[in-house]
């Protein structure tokens, strides 16, 4: 996903290898200093001090929810609490059974198996997954021909911790065997403002609380987004001005990134701008959508949209995204004649 993500802003090797160094020091290491997410939080603070109090590896855990969230920083996080190990991989990485056999014998009881994108796993590779997620049994066969053998190996009880921005695309055996599902929200603004003040002490840049709020206000509830904005922000304040996030600071930092006060960049604009003027505001495919203006389907489904329709900025159907009037009051564009919406609903930015 940070691949796609990153593929939206050209920026050099060098530069992303630097940013990879500062994603490391703002990853909150512990649940006690991951912010938001309360009641998921709570759930797994549990789910963890259940299983130390009796002794157990931990159930297998899903995180779902839109990029940037914070679900490979939990997963580090509940390695951590239980103090064992990680492993971690992704589901277009075991590429073979095979690859997912010697990843599994070489686990030891207790270690953690992150599997990043887990609905991108091949189904023969998932096949080999259920067993030994369910029983501890890796199924092989050895040997060709009439003369194969079935072997069935004892693995050590290990936890997988899948994460996903696609739950739909996850097949249902899968699914059933993760005992505990979390799905991640939408920050709420005010545990994204908290964020950004952790993110620039960590940084040392001073920041005025007000200029933490600008930030806040427009990283569209996710903590990738308001660390991204801080360091830009940053940035504009070291070189036009003393260095000092304030207000003002922020304001022209991010206008000049084209990041308006709801948080839409130019890639939400340009969706928005597709379905209403090419396509009349739709109903249209996504895939529609992303040949009009050139983008992977992908990232419009995976970036762009969720935060859309959090806003309720578009709408799903049976035939294609539509438009709603809060976009077209927001892109101030005449708006078609009224459909079959209920005018009285604001546009929501944060979970309540
Ligand atoms: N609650 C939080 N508090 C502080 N920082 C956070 C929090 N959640 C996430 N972050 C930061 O936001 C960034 C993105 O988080 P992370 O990589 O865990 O997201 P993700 O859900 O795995 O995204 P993707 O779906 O793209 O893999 C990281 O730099 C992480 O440090
Ligand atoms: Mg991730």
């Amino acid at each position: 996903m940070s691949e796609q993500t990153d593929s939206r802003r050209q920026i050099s090797p060098r530069a992303r290898s630097d940013e990879k160094r500062l994603d490391g020091l703002l990853r909150p290491q512990s649940l006690e200093e991951f912010t938001g997410q309360e009641l998921l939080k709570t759930n797994l603070g549990i789910l963890i001090e259940a299983a130390q109090a009796r002794g157990e590896p931990l159930d297998h855990i899903l995180f779902h929810g839109p990029p940037g969230l914070g679900k490979t920083t939990l997963a580090h996080i509940v390695a951590n609490e239980m103090s064992v190990n990680i492993r971690i991989t992704a589901g277009p990485a075991i590429e073979r059974s095979g690859d997912l056999a010697a990843i599994l014998t070489n686990l030891r009881a207790g270690d953690i198996l992150f599997i990043d994108e887990v609905h991108r796993l091949g189904r023969a590779v998932e096949e080999i997954l259920y067993p030994a997620m369910e029983d501890f049994v890796l199924d092989l066969v050895v040997g060709k021909g009439p003369g194969a053998k079935n072997v069935r190996l004892k693995l050590p009880r290990f936890t997988v911790i899948g994460a996903t921005t696609r739950l739909a695309m996850l097949t249902a055996p899968l699914r059933s065997r993760f005992g505990a599902h979390y799905r991640m929200e939408f920050y709420e603004l005010e545990a994204v403002q908290e964020i950004v003040l952790r993110g620039a002490d960590i940084l040392q840049v001073p920041i005025e609380e007000e200029g933490a709020v600008v930030i806040a206000h427009r990283a569209r509830g996710t903590p990738r987004v308001a660390l991204r904005l801080l360091r830009r922000v940053r940035d504009y304040a070291q070189v036009r001005a003393d260095g000092r996030i304030t207000v003002d600071v922020a304001h022209a930092a991010l206008d000049l990134l084209e990041i308006d006060e709801l948080g839409l960049d130019n890639l939400d604009r340009r969706v928005l701008g597709s379905i209403i003027q090419k396509f009349s505001g739709g109903p249209v495919g996504l895939e529609t959508i992303a040949a009009s203006i050139s983008e992977e389907a992908d990232t419009i489904m995976d970036v762009v949209e969720p935060y859309l329709l959090q806003l309720g900025f578009i709408e799903r159907t049976a035939r294609g995204r539509v438009a709603t009037h809060h976009a077209y009051d927001h892109l101030g564009i005449p708006g078609p004649a009224p459909r079959q919406q209920n005018d009285s609903e604001q546009p929501r930015l944060f979970e309540d």
